[in-house]
Protein backbone atom coordinates (compact mmCIF):
# COMPACT_ATOMS: atom_id res chain seq x y z
CA UNK A 1 0.00 0.00 0.00
CA UNK A 2 1.69 3.53 -1.04
CA UNK A 3 0.28 6.48 0.75
CA UNK A 4 0.81 10.00 -0.03
CA UNK A 5 1.69 11.89 2.49
CA UNK A 6 1.32 16.10 1.69
CA UNK A 7 2.86 18.29 4.13
CA UNK A 8 5.14 15.50 5.34
CA UNK A 9 7.80 17.07 6.38
CA UNK A 10 6.02 19.20 8.86
CA UNK A 11 5.60 18.45 12.43
CA UNK A 12 2.57 15.71 12.28
CA UNK A 13 3.23 14.88 8.69
CA UNK A 14 6.48 13.48 10.18
CA UNK A 15 5.26 11.51 12.70
CA UNK A 16 3.09 9.98 10.97
CA UNK A 17 5.43 9.22 8.05
CA UNK A 18 7.29 7.21 10.93
CA UNK A 19 4.43 5.37 11.92
CA UNK A 20 3.62 4.35 8.61
CA UNK A 21 7.03 3.10 7.80
CA UNK A 22 7.27 0.91 10.99
CA UNK A 23 3.53 -0.50 9.67
CA UNK A 24 4.93 -1.82 6.14
CA UNK A 25 3.44 1.36 4.14
CA UNK A 26 5.47 2.83 1.02
CA UNK A 27 5.69 6.35 1.72
CA UNK A 28 6.03 9.32 -0.64
CA UNK A 29 6.12 12.89 0.22
CA UNK A 30 4.97 15.60 -1.24
CA UNK A 31 5.89 19.30 0.61
CA UNK A 32 7.20 22.31 -0.39
CA UNK A 33 9.58 23.22 2.66
CA UNK A 34 7.78 26.34 3.21
CA UNK A 35 7.53 25.36 7.21
CA UNK A 36 10.26 22.32 7.13
CA UNK A 37 13.61 21.17 6.67
CA UNK A 38 14.10 18.32 4.51
CA UNK A 39 16.38 17.01 7.34
CA UNK A 40 13.46 16.13 9.12
CA UNK A 41 12.36 13.33 6.62
CA UNK A 42 16.29 12.38 6.37
CA UNK A 43 15.75 11.37 10.34
CA UNK A 44 12.42 9.68 9.45
CA UNK A 45 14.32 7.52 7.77
CA UNK A 46 17.29 6.87 10.42
CA UNK A 47 14.29 6.24 12.66
CA UNK A 48 12.50 3.53 10.96
CA UNK A 49 15.90 1.92 9.27
CA UNK A 50 13.17 2.85 5.75
CA UNK A 51 13.47 4.44 3.04
CA UNK A 52 10.80 7.07 1.43
CA UNK A 53 10.41 8.93 -1.53
CA UNK A 54 10.48 12.55 -1.11
CA UNK A 55 9.05 15.51 -4.49
CA UNK A 56 10.07 19.14 -3.38
CA UNK A 57 6.92 20.36 -4.95
CA UNK A 58 4.24 22.74 -4.05
CA UNK A 59 0.40 21.61 -4.32
CA UNK A 60 -0.30 24.61 -5.78
CA UNK A 61 1.89 23.55 -9.26
CA UNK A 62 -0.16 21.33 -10.21
CA UNK A 63 2.22 20.39 -13.28
CA UNK A 64 4.72 18.93 -10.56
CA UNK A 65 1.71 17.59 -8.49
CA UNK A 66 0.79 15.48 -11.88
CA UNK A 67 3.95 14.37 -11.97
CA UNK A 68 4.31 12.50 -8.82
CA UNK A 69 0.69 10.14 -9.73
CA UNK A 70 2.03 9.97 -13.12
CA UNK A 71 4.96 8.09 -11.82
CA UNK A 72 3.74 6.58 -8.51
CA UNK A 73 1.35 4.27 -7.70
CA UNK A 74 -0.74 5.63 -5.25
CA UNK A 75 -3.46 3.80 -2.87
CA UNK A 76 -4.45 6.93 -0.63
CA UNK A 77 -3.38 10.49 0.41
CA UNK A 78 -3.03 12.14 3.91
CA UNK A 79 -3.07 15.82 3.33
CA UNK A 80 -1.82 17.54 5.92
CA UNK A 81 0.23 20.15 3.73
CA UNK A 82 -1.34 23.76 4.91
CA UNK A 83 -0.66 26.83 6.29
CA UNK A 84 -1.42 26.81 10.19
CA UNK A 85 -0.85 30.19 12.19
CA UNK A 86 -4.34 31.76 13.49
CA UNK A 87 -2.68 35.16 13.73
CA UNK A 88 -0.57 35.34 10.80
CA UNK A 89 -4.00 34.06 9.06
CA UNK A 90 -5.53 37.48 10.09
CA UNK A 91 -3.41 39.62 8.60
CA UNK A 92 -2.57 37.54 5.23
CA UNK A 93 -6.36 36.26 4.36
CA UNK A 94 -5.40 36.05 0.73
CA UNK A 95 -2.15 33.74 1.29
CA UNK A 96 -3.97 31.21 3.55
CA UNK A 97 -7.18 31.28 1.20
CA UNK A 98 -5.03 30.80 -1.53
CA UNK A 99 -2.66 28.04 0.19
CA UNK A 100 -4.92 25.59 2.00
CA UNK A 101 -8.38 26.09 -0.51
CA UNK A 102 -6.43 26.29 -3.76
CA UNK A 103 -4.01 23.66 -2.85
CA UNK A 104 -6.97 21.03 -2.06
CA UNK A 105 -8.64 21.82 -4.83
CA UNK A 106 -5.25 20.97 -7.45
CA UNK A 107 -4.90 17.71 -5.02
CA UNK A 108 -8.46 16.38 -5.23
CA UNK A 109 -8.55 17.28 -8.81
CA UNK A 110 -5.29 15.39 -9.99
CA UNK A 111 -6.60 12.61 -7.37
CA UNK A 112 -9.95 12.15 -9.22
CA UNK A 113 -8.05 11.96 -12.67
CA UNK A 114 -5.55 9.32 -11.66
CA UNK A 115 -8.96 7.39 -9.67
CA UNK A 116 -7.27 7.45 -6.63
CA UNK A 117 -10.08 8.40 -3.87
CA UNK A 118 -8.84 7.54 -0.32
CA UNK A 119 -8.70 10.46 1.64
CA UNK A 120 -7.64 11.39 5.03
CA UNK A 121 -7.70 15.30 5.75
CA UNK A 122 -6.20 17.33 8.90
CA UNK A 123 -9.09 19.46 9.80
CA UNK A 124 -8.87 21.16 13.36
CA UNK A 125 -10.77 21.33 16.77
CA UNK A 126 -10.91 25.22 15.73
CA UNK A 127 -13.80 24.44 13.56
CA UNK A 128 -15.73 24.38 16.96
CA UNK A 129 -15.30 27.62 17.82
CA UNK A 130 -16.43 28.61 20.99
CA UNK A 131 -18.42 25.81 22.07
CA UNK A 132 -21.65 26.11 24.33
CA UNK A 133 -20.43 23.31 26.12
CA UNK A 134 -17.78 20.60 26.77
CA UNK A 135 -16.36 17.60 25.87
CA UNK A 136 -17.07 18.80 22.42
CA UNK A 137 -18.84 15.54 20.13
CA UNK A 138 -18.32 15.81 16.45
CA UNK A 139 -22.01 16.82 16.11
CA UNK A 140 -22.00 20.20 17.39
CA UNK A 141 -22.50 23.44 15.92
CA UNK A 142 -19.52 24.28 13.64
CA UNK A 143 -18.37 28.23 13.54
CA UNK A 144 -14.99 30.02 12.84
CA UNK A 145 -13.43 32.92 13.83
CA UNK A 146 -10.22 33.46 12.16
CA UNK A 147 -9.50 32.98 8.46
CA UNK A 148 -7.76 29.79 9.33
CA UNK A 149 -10.33 28.26 10.60
CA UNK A 150 -12.39 28.97 7.73
CA UNK A 151 -10.18 27.15 5.52
CA UNK A 152 -10.87 24.09 7.69
CA UNK A 153 -14.44 24.40 7.40
CA UNK A 154 -14.43 25.36 4.05
CA UNK A 155 -12.35 22.06 2.80
CA UNK A 156 -14.59 20.33 5.17
CA UNK A 157 -17.54 21.24 3.03
CA UNK A 158 -15.57 21.10 -0.22
CA UNK A 159 -14.94 17.23 0.59
CA UNK A 160 -18.44 16.36 1.80
CA UNK A 161 -19.35 17.89 -2.00
CA UNK A 162 -17.13 16.18 -3.85
CA UNK A 163 -18.50 12.69 -1.95
CA UNK A 164 -22.26 14.25 -2.84
CA UNK A 165 -20.89 14.37 -6.93
CA UNK A 166 -19.08 11.21 -7.14
CA UNK A 167 -19.83 8.24 -4.73
CA UNK A 168 -16.20 6.63 -5.05
CA UNK A 169 -14.60 8.88 -2.66
CA UNK A 170 -13.55 7.82 1.03
CA UNK A 171 -12.97 10.36 3.21
CA UNK A 172 -12.01 10.90 6.71
CA UNK A 173 -11.93 14.05 8.59
CA UNK A 174 -9.45 14.11 11.47
CA UNK A 175 -10.24 17.39 14.10
CA UNK A 176 -7.26 17.56 15.56
CA UNK A 177 -7.09 19.32 19.37
CA UNK A 178 -3.73 20.26 20.09
CA UNK A 179 -0.64 18.21 19.52
CA UNK A 180 2.05 18.64 21.40
CA UNK A 181 5.56 15.99 22.15
CA UNK A 182 7.51 14.57 19.90
CA UNK A 183 9.18 10.92 18.87
CA UNK A 184 11.05 9.00 21.68
CA UNK A 185 14.16 9.03 19.93
CA UNK A 186 14.04 12.95 20.15
CA UNK A 187 15.13 13.17 16.66
CA UNK A 188 12.11 14.43 15.09
CA UNK A 189 9.72 16.93 16.82
CA UNK A 190 7.77 20.55 16.29
CA UNK A 191 10.21 23.19 15.46
CA UNK A 192 8.29 26.44 14.78
CA UNK A 193 10.13 29.34 12.51
CA UNK A 194 10.86 32.68 14.97
CA UNK A 195 9.14 33.04 18.51
CA UNK A 196 6.31 29.87 18.37
CA UNK A 197 2.85 30.97 18.71
CA UNK A 198 1.79 27.96 20.69
CA UNK A 199 1.95 26.43 24.33
CA UNK A 200 4.34 23.89 24.43
CA UNK A 201 7.04 25.40 22.71
CA UNK A 202 7.28 28.33 24.11
CA UNK A 203 7.34 26.84 27.20
CA UNK A 204 10.15 24.23 25.95
CA UNK A 205 12.28 27.36 24.81
CA UNK A 206 12.24 29.23 28.11
CA UNK A 207 13.44 25.95 29.55
CA UNK A 208 16.06 25.63 26.97
CA UNK A 209 16.83 29.66 27.87
CA UNK A 210 15.92 30.97 24.23
CA UNK A 211 13.58 32.96 25.46
CA UNK A 212 13.05 34.76 29.13
CA UNK A 213 9.66 34.24 30.13
CA UNK A 214 6.38 32.38 29.30
CA UNK A 215 3.53 34.88 28.62
CA UNK A 216 0.43 33.53 30.26
CA UNK A 217 -2.66 34.86 28.06
CA UNK A 218 -5.24 35.79 30.75
CA UNK A 219 -5.99 33.93 34.63
CA UNK A 220 -9.81 35.47 34.62
CA UNK A 221 -11.28 32.77 32.76
CA UNK A 222 -14.17 30.66 33.66
CA UNK A 223 -11.64 27.56 35.08
CA UNK A 224 -10.48 26.10 37.64
CA UNK A 225 -7.22 28.19 37.88
CA UNK A 226 -8.45 30.95 35.59
CA UNK A 227 -6.06 30.22 32.79
CA UNK A 228 -7.09 28.38 29.04
CA UNK A 229 -7.81 24.72 29.56
CA UNK A 230 -6.77 22.62 26.27
CA UNK A 231 -7.07 18.93 25.07
CA UNK A 232 -3.28 18.37 24.89
CA UNK A 233 -2.35 15.31 22.40
CA UNK A 234 0.65 13.33 21.68
CA UNK A 235 1.69 13.50 18.59
CA UNK A 236 2.21 10.24 18.03
CA UNK A 237 -0.82 9.01 19.67
CA UNK A 238 -2.39 11.24 16.53
CA UNK A 239 0.20 9.85 14.08
CA UNK A 240 -1.44 6.52 14.83
CA UNK A 241 -5.00 7.70 14.58
CA UNK A 242 -4.71 8.13 10.66
CA UNK A 243 -3.10 4.48 10.14
CA UNK A 244 -7.33 3.70 11.71
CA UNK A 245 -8.16 6.02 9.39
CA UNK A 246 -6.61 4.89 6.70
CA UNK A 247 -8.18 0.90 7.79
CA UNK A 248 -11.18 2.74 7.98
CA UNK A 249 -11.19 4.13 4.39
CA UNK A 250 -10.89 0.63 3.29
CA UNK A 251 -14.13 -0.30 4.89
CA UNK A 252 -16.90 1.98 4.57
CA UNK A 253 -17.78 4.74 1.91
CA UNK A 254 -18.80 8.49 3.16
CA UNK A 255 -17.25 11.09 4.43
CA UNK A 256 -16.70 10.28 8.00
CA UNK A 257 -15.20 13.02 10.93
CA UNK A 258 -13.49 12.01 14.47
CA UNK A 259 -12.16 13.98 17.15
CA UNK A 260 -8.58 13.57 18.15
CA UNK A 261 -8.32 14.28 21.77
CA UNK A 262 -7.66 12.53 24.88
CA UNK A 263 -10.97 13.76 26.39
CA UNK A 264 -9.19 15.69 29.12
CA UNK A 265 -8.16 19.12 29.34
CA UNK A 266 -5.26 20.82 31.21
CA UNK A 267 -5.11 24.53 32.45
CA UNK A 268 -1.93 26.39 30.92
CA UNK A 269 -0.72 26.52 35.34
CA UNK A 270 -0.86 23.32 35.08
CA UNK A 271 1.13 22.78 31.70
CA UNK A 272 3.86 24.58 33.37
CA UNK A 273 3.92 22.88 36.15
CA UNK A 274 4.22 19.76 34.65
CA UNK A 275 7.25 20.98 32.59
CA UNK A 276 8.80 22.01 35.48
CA UNK A 277 8.47 18.55 36.92
CA UNK A 278 10.05 17.17 34.01
CA UNK A 279 12.63 19.87 33.02
CA UNK A 280 13.72 20.25 37.10
CA UNK A 281 14.20 23.95 36.96
CA UNK A 282 11.27 26.79 37.37
CA UNK A 283 10.15 28.17 34.55
CA UNK A 284 9.15 32.11 34.58
CA UNK A 285 6.04 33.47 33.60
CA UNK A 286 4.05 36.72 33.45
CA UNK A 287 0.38 36.80 33.40
CA UNK A 288 -0.66 38.88 30.53
CA UNK A 289 -3.93 39.82 29.18
CA UNK A 290 -6.53 37.03 27.34
CA UNK A 291 -4.80 36.79 23.80
CA UNK A 292 -7.91 37.55 21.26
CA UNK A 293 -9.89 35.07 20.20
CA UNK A 294 -8.79 32.24 22.66
CA UNK A 295 -11.70 30.63 23.89
CA UNK A 296 -11.71 29.31 27.76
CA UNK A 297 -11.91 25.87 27.64
CA UNK A 298 -11.72 23.28 24.83
CA UNK A 299 -11.93 19.76 25.25
CA UNK A 300 -12.77 16.72 23.21
CA UNK A 301 -14.93 13.54 23.50
CA UNK A 302 -13.09 10.93 21.76
CA UNK A 303 -15.78 7.75 21.98
CA UNK A 304 -16.61 8.19 17.95
CA UNK A 305 -12.93 7.46 17.35
CA UNK A 306 -12.45 5.00 19.90
CA UNK A 307 -16.28 2.71 19.01
CA UNK A 308 -15.50 3.34 14.71
CA UNK A 309 -11.68 3.46 14.53
CA UNK A 310 -10.70 1.32 17.82
CA UNK A 311 -7.85 4.41 18.36
CA UNK A 312 -7.63 5.95 21.84
CA UNK A 313 -4.96 8.34 22.62
CA UNK A 314 -2.82 6.21 24.79
CA UNK A 315 -0.06 8.58 25.95
CA UNK A 316 -0.92 10.91 29.40
CA UNK A 317 0.66 14.42 30.21
CA UNK A 318 3.97 13.72 32.03
CA UNK A 319 5.17 11.33 28.55
CA UNK A 320 4.16 14.64 26.50
CA UNK A 321 6.04 16.62 28.64
CA UNK A 322 9.37 14.72 28.80
CA UNK A 323 9.15 14.40 24.83
CA UNK A 324 8.80 17.46 24.16
CA UNK A 325 11.57 18.34 26.69
CA UNK A 326 13.75 16.06 25.67
CA UNK A 327 13.36 17.16 21.57
CA UNK A 328 13.95 20.36 22.37
CA UNK A 329 17.08 19.97 24.90
CA UNK A 330 18.57 17.35 22.05
CA UNK A 331 17.87 20.28 19.06
CA UNK A 332 17.94 23.82 21.15
CA UNK A 333 17.77 25.17 17.19
CA UNK A 334 15.91 22.79 15.74
CA UNK A 335 17.03 21.24 12.80
CA UNK A 336 19.26 23.74 12.00
CA UNK A 337 22.76 22.96 13.04
P1 LIG B 1 3.53 22.08 9.73
O1 LIG B 1 3.58 23.49 9.28
O2 LIG B 1 4.64 21.57 10.58
O3 LIG B 1 3.36 21.11 8.47
C1 LIG B 1 2.69 21.49 7.31
C2 LIG B 1 3.60 21.19 6.13
O4 LIG B 1 2.93 21.54 4.92
C3 LIG B 1 4.91 21.98 6.18
O5 LIG B 1 5.99 21.06 6.05
C4 LIG B 1 4.83 22.91 4.97
O6 LIG B 1 6.10 23.15 4.40
C5 LIG B 1 3.89 22.15 4.05
N1 LIG B 1 3.13 22.97 3.10
C6 LIG B 1 2.36 24.06 3.36
N2 LIG B 1 1.81 24.52 2.23
C7 LIG B 1 2.22 23.70 1.21
C8 LIG B 1 1.99 23.65 -0.18
N3 LIG B 1 1.22 24.57 -0.81
N4 LIG B 1 2.57 22.68 -0.90
C9 LIG B 1 3.37 21.75 -0.31
N5 LIG B 1 3.63 21.75 1.01
C10 LIG B 1 3.06 22.71 1.76
O7 LIG B 1 2.12 21.87 10.50
P2 LIG B 1 1.60 20.66 11.38
O8 LIG B 1 1.51 21.13 12.78
O9 LIG B 1 2.36 19.43 11.06
O10 LIG B 1 0.11 20.56 10.84
C11 LIG B 1 -0.25 19.66 9.80
C12 LIG B 1 -1.72 19.88 9.46
O11 LIG B 1 -2.52 19.72 10.65
C13 LIG B 1 -2.03 21.29 8.95
O12 LIG B 1 -3.00 21.19 7.93
C14 LIG B 1 -2.61 21.99 10.16
O13 LIG B 1 -3.49 23.01 9.80
C15 LIG B 1 -3.35 20.83 10.85
N6 LIG B 1 -3.54 21.06 12.28
C16 LIG B 1 -2.45 21.35 13.08
C17 LIG B 1 -2.63 21.60 14.44
C18 LIG B 1 -1.47 21.97 15.30
O14 LIG B 1 -1.70 22.55 16.39
N7 LIG B 1 -0.23 21.64 14.96
C19 LIG B 1 -3.92 21.52 15.01
C20 LIG B 1 -5.00 21.20 14.18
C21 LIG B 1 -4.79 20.97 12.81
N1 LIG C 1 -1.04 30.31 25.75
C1 LIG C 1 -0.40 31.15 26.65
N2 LIG C 1 0.80 31.68 26.28
C2 LIG C 1 1.38 31.42 25.07
C3 LIG C 1 0.72 30.58 24.17
C4 LIG C 1 -0.50 30.05 24.54
O1 LIG C 1 -0.90 31.39 27.75
O2 LIG C 1 2.47 31.96 24.81
C5 LIG C 1 -2.33 29.70 26.14
C6 LIG C 1 -3.48 30.09 25.24
O3 LIG C 1 -4.08 31.28 25.70
C7 LIG C 1 -4.38 28.86 25.37
C8 LIG C 1 -3.40 27.70 25.55
O4 LIG C 1 -2.19 28.30 26.01
O5 LIG C 1 -5.17 28.95 26.54
C9 LIG C 1 -3.12 26.93 24.26
O6 LIG C 1 -2.74 27.85 23.25
P1 LIG C 1 -2.07 27.36 21.86
O7 LIG C 1 -1.74 28.58 21.08
O8 LIG C 1 -0.98 26.39 22.13
O9 LIG C 1 -3.25 26.51 21.18
P2 LIG C 1 -4.72 26.94 20.75
O10 LIG C 1 -5.67 26.08 21.54
O11 LIG C 1 -4.91 28.40 20.81
O12 LIG C 1 -4.75 26.53 19.21
C10 LIG C 1 -4.19 25.31 18.72
C11 LIG C 1 -3.68 25.53 17.30
C12 LIG C 1 -4.83 25.83 16.38
C13 LIG C 1 -5.85 24.73 16.48
C14 LIG C 1 -6.28 24.55 17.92
C15 LIG C 1 -7.24 23.39 18.06
O13 LIG C 1 -2.77 26.61 17.26
O14 LIG C 1 -4.38 25.90 15.06
O15 LIG C 1 -5.14 24.30 18.74
O16 LIG C 1 -6.69 22.26 17.52
F1 LIG C 1 -6.92 25.05 15.72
Amino acid sequence: MAVLVTGGAGYIGNHTCVELLNEGYDVIVIDNLSNSSEKSLKRVEEITGKKLTFYKADLLDREAVENIFRNEKIDSVIHFAGLKAVGESVSRPLEYYYNNITGTLVLCDIMRKYGVTDLVFSSSATVYGNPKTVPIKEDFPLSVTNPYGRTKLMIEEILRDLYVSDNTWNIVLLRYFNPVGAHKSGRIGEDPRGIPNNLVPYITQVAVGKLDFLGVFGNDYDTPDGTGVRDYIHVVDLAKGHLKALEKLKESKGVLTYNLGTGKGYSVMEMLKSFEKVCQKPIKYKIMPRRPGDIATCYADPTKAREELGWVAEKGLPEMCEDSWRWQKNNPNGYEE
